[in-house]
């Protein structure tokens, strides 16, 4: 029997992740079915034993179901408790052990693009569950100082309170930034959803800063035009760390990690 893979979300159609991991199959020269399923929040209790009974041997969870699936998994990692988000379902034989991979992704493709976070000042603008994944891989990293900024303010300080004791972390209103410098800004709002960049104070970015936008495409729009008037020496969005957490996610259900680098170049044709 093929070894049966999905990605789990709702809208799932446009996700890339049947393309990176058939990419991936192919290169080490496994035979994989991998599809993308469609389940509303409403169905996901009901769906994720489904699947398990399906004999599906992992699952991948994008949005809305990362925070959800993290209360039905049987067993999971230290830091998909941290990021409080799941992103990778690794089949038991009894259920599943949620996983996250996105941290991961992210450091992995800020290496790829030769971006360094120890000793730096970094800001992570928005507070909701993408900033707070990435709050403790970037930790890890030792940077100088990690701000939170966000729109409202008690999201970021709910974070900190969370996370103070991993490393030098503070949070602060966008507006309150006024004044700061900053080496690596990385975008975890969803404002670009939207068209939008929320409103920043001028001159955030230190010479020669980094500006990371953890979304793709079009969505990342708003946030690289805005880090481009600012004077950013290079800027990045997410399909990079999409492909990273992927190859991660690979390599926790069959050992063998894929190659990302002509995956990325593929996807970006
Ligand atoms: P996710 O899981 O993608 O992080 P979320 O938990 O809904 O989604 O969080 C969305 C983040 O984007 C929040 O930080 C939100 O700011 P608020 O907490 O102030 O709402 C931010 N965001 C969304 N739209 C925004 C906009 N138009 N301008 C500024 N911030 C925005």
């Amino acid at each position: 029997m093929t070894d049966r893979y999905a990605v789990i979300g709702q809208p799932i159609a446009h996700s890339l992740s049947p393309r990176i991991h058939s990419m991936f199959a192919q290169q080490v020269g496994a035979k994989i079915c991998y599809e993308a399923v469609e389940i509303s929040p409403d169905r996901l209790a009901v769906m994720l034993p489904r699947l398990h009974a399906e004999h599906y041997l992992g699952l991948n969870v994008t949005l809305p179901h990362k925070t959800a699936v993290a209360a039905l998994c049987e067993e999971s990692s230290e830091r998909a408790e941290a990021a409080g988000a799941v992103n990778t379902l690794i089949r038991t034989p009894t259920g599943w052990r949620g996983d996250n991979t996105d941290g991961e992704g992210l450091i992995r493709d800020l290496a790829r693009l030769g971006v360094a976070i120890e000793g730096k000042r970094v800001l992570i603008l928005g507070a909701g569950g993408a900033a707070r994944g990435i709050i403790p891989p970037l930790l890890v990293q030792r940077p100088l100082e990690l701000a939170v900024s966000n729109r409202t303010p008690w999201k970021p300080e709910e974070l900190i309170k969370i996370f103070h004791a991993r490393g030098p972390i503070r949070a602060s209103t966008h507006l309150a930034l006024k004044g700061d410098r900053f080496d690596l800004v990385i975008n975890a709002t969803s404002a670009g959803h939207k068209g939008e960049m929320p409103r920043m104070p001028e001159g955030l970015l230190a010479t020669g800063a980094a500006a990371y936008d953890l979304s793709y495409g079009k969505v990342a729009g708003p946030f690289t035009e805005w880090a481009r008037n600012q004077g950013a020496t290079l800027i990045a969005d997410g399909l990079g760390m999409l492909a990273e957490q992927a190859a991660a996610a690979f390599a926790l259900w069959r050992g063998v990690r894929p190659e990302t680098m002509s995956v990325l170049k593929t996807l970006r044709l």
